[in-house]
């Protein structure tokens, strides 16, 4: 047995996988972010082990024997956040997520052409570095007492062993990683008054990083020599969950954020493009993606303002014609990455009338996404990245609605694996069955079957113009929305 453990913003998921890679039990704990500020987006990482604690004790409750027979463990997490902890591991302040902006003045200042160089990457105001040199400027008793800076399934990793690692896939995203040959980076972490030492120490997604504590071991009645596998960046989990481990395969996940991730046999940066060019999970291997801050976040924003449930919004279109609309919507809603790196960046609607409704908007927010997806694809392609396919997971993709447009969009067809369950914590599962065993990684990490292909129609030609007015429209407000809009 295996188990694969996903620390996600909205939930921590953990799953129970047998030897044939099938779900024995599942189960999931919700979490709060924290907006204490415009831009910002906090957790406090006591929550997430509470989190943890809850799935693990729901799973032992249900199949305590089973769980009693988990010889590997894998973790996959929200990328980037800065969880900072001093020298008796206690956390220093509440933990910056992947997408707060707060650093984008930071970020601007530490992204230059070495470190464009060195990490293969811009230096998003969400990645971890800028947000560390935010409190050095801030919170300058918080930076002092910085013992080490783990990554947020890297804390959980530090309550399951009590050791201190990171893996390659999660700390390309630090800005601190050379990611061409894996390892940290003196330079880039010298240029923010940092030791390597405050660093966690490294391994590859498929390695062990370490044994179960011996109390958890006694409390879920499992073995101390249980081996807790170096796992991924939930991306780069999910990639393992759905086989999208070989160069030229791709999954687009319709989730909090949007991502389009392509796997590829090489590491291909294009760093102007706004590409980020990361370290695989597997050994050698790397890949690509377009980010999007909010994919289903923006459809979550407008089920609060009109007072209903995204799911309920979903099921308002689901009917209708997947046919472009002239509303568009603009997603910046905490800014954006891929393509504009721009943290000032704000959601917009232009075209409403007197007989705009909900459902309207709905289509709008669903169309203005697909266009960010777009954005992404160009930018993949103009790293090197050509695809034929992508498959389709996330809780978005629930709605075939929405893919028909993200899939007329990009002129891809879209495929929907077949009924089960292929997200991060299976990614996750799978590298602790890889750790454990010492497994062949690309055996494990097979691709699911398809259920249903999605295929672009001939309004593709309709959504490139409408794509044309989205983009016309941020750079027309980017000027304004760059001014200090607060009052
Ligand atoms: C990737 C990114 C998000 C988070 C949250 O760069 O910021 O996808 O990992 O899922």
């Amino acid at each position: 047995m295996y188990l694969g453990i996903d620390l996600g913003t909205s939930s921590v998921k953990t799953v129970l996988m047998n030897e044939n890679q099938s779900m024995v039990a599942s189960h999931s704990a919700s979490l709060e972010v924290s907006r204490p500020h415009d831009g910002w987006s906090e957790q406090n990482p006591a929550d997430w082990i509470t989190a943890i604690e809850q799935t693990l004790d729901a799973i032992k409750s249900s199949h305590a024997d089973e769980l009693s027979a988990v010889r590997g463990i894998g973790l996959s997490g929200h990328m980037h956040g800065a969880t900072l902890i001093d020298n008796k591991d206690e956390v220093i302040r509440p933990c910056m997520l992947w997408n707060d902006t707060r650093s984008h003045e930071q970020a601007s200042r530490l992204d230059t052409a070495q470190s464009r160089k060195i990490a293969g990457n811009i230096l998003f105001p969400g990645f971890t570095a800028p947000k560390v040199a935010w409190v050095a400027e801030h919170e300058p008793d918080a930076f002092a007492r910085i013992s080490k800076v783990l990554l947020p399934k890297d804390y959980a990793r530090l309550w399951l062993t009590g050791e201190h690692v990171a893996d390659m896939s999660d700390a390309a995203g630090t800005g601190w990683l050379d990611v061409a040959n894996r390892r940290w980076s003196f330079d880039l972490l010298g240029a923010m008054d940092l030791e390597a030492s405050q660093m966690p120490w490294l391994v590859e997604g498929t390695e062990s990083s370490g044994t179960l504590r011996k109390e958890l071991a006694a409390r879920y009645g499992m073995s101390p020599q249980v081996v807790i596998a170096g796992g991924a960046g939930d991306n780069a989990a999910s990639a393992c969950g759905m086989g999208t481990v070989a160069g030229g395969s791709a999954f687009l996940s319709l989730g909090t954020s949007g991502v389009l991730f392509a796997a590829n046999d090489a590491y291909q940066p294009n760093a102007e493009s706004a590409v980020h060019a990361f370290c695989h999970a597997l050994p050698d291997t790397w890949h690509q993606m377009g980010v999007i801050l909010a994919a289903t976040d923006a459809l979550n924003w407008l089920a609060k303002v009109v007072n209903s449930t995204p799911a309920e919004l979903a099921a308002s279109v689901q009917d209708r014609d997947a046919a472009p609309t002239d509303l568009i919507f603009l997603p910046y809603l905490g800014g954006e990455r891929t393509p504009i790196n721009d943290a000032n960046a704000r959601g917009v609607f232009v075209g409403l009338k007197h007989t705009t409704d909900t459902a309207d908007m709905v289509r709008a927010v669903m169309q203005g996404v697909s266009f960010a997806f777009r954005d992404s694809y160009l930018a993949l392609q103009s790293a090197g990245t050509q695809l034929n396919r992508a498959t389709a997971i996330g809780g978005g993709a629930k709605s075939e609605y929405w893919l028909q447009i993200i899939s007329n969009t990009l002129s891809l067809p879209l495929d929907i694996p077949a009924d089960g369950d292929y997200g991060a914590s299976l990614g996750a599962a799978r590298l602790g069955l890889i750790a454990a065993e010492e497994a062949d990684p690309f055996q494990v990490c097979s691709a699911p079957a398809t259920r249903k292909t999605i295929e672009p129609d001939s309004r593709h030609g309709q959504f490139v113009e409408l794509h044309e007015r989205y983009r016309a429209t941020y750079q027309s407000l980017a000027p304004i929305m760059s001014q200090d809009l607060s009052i």
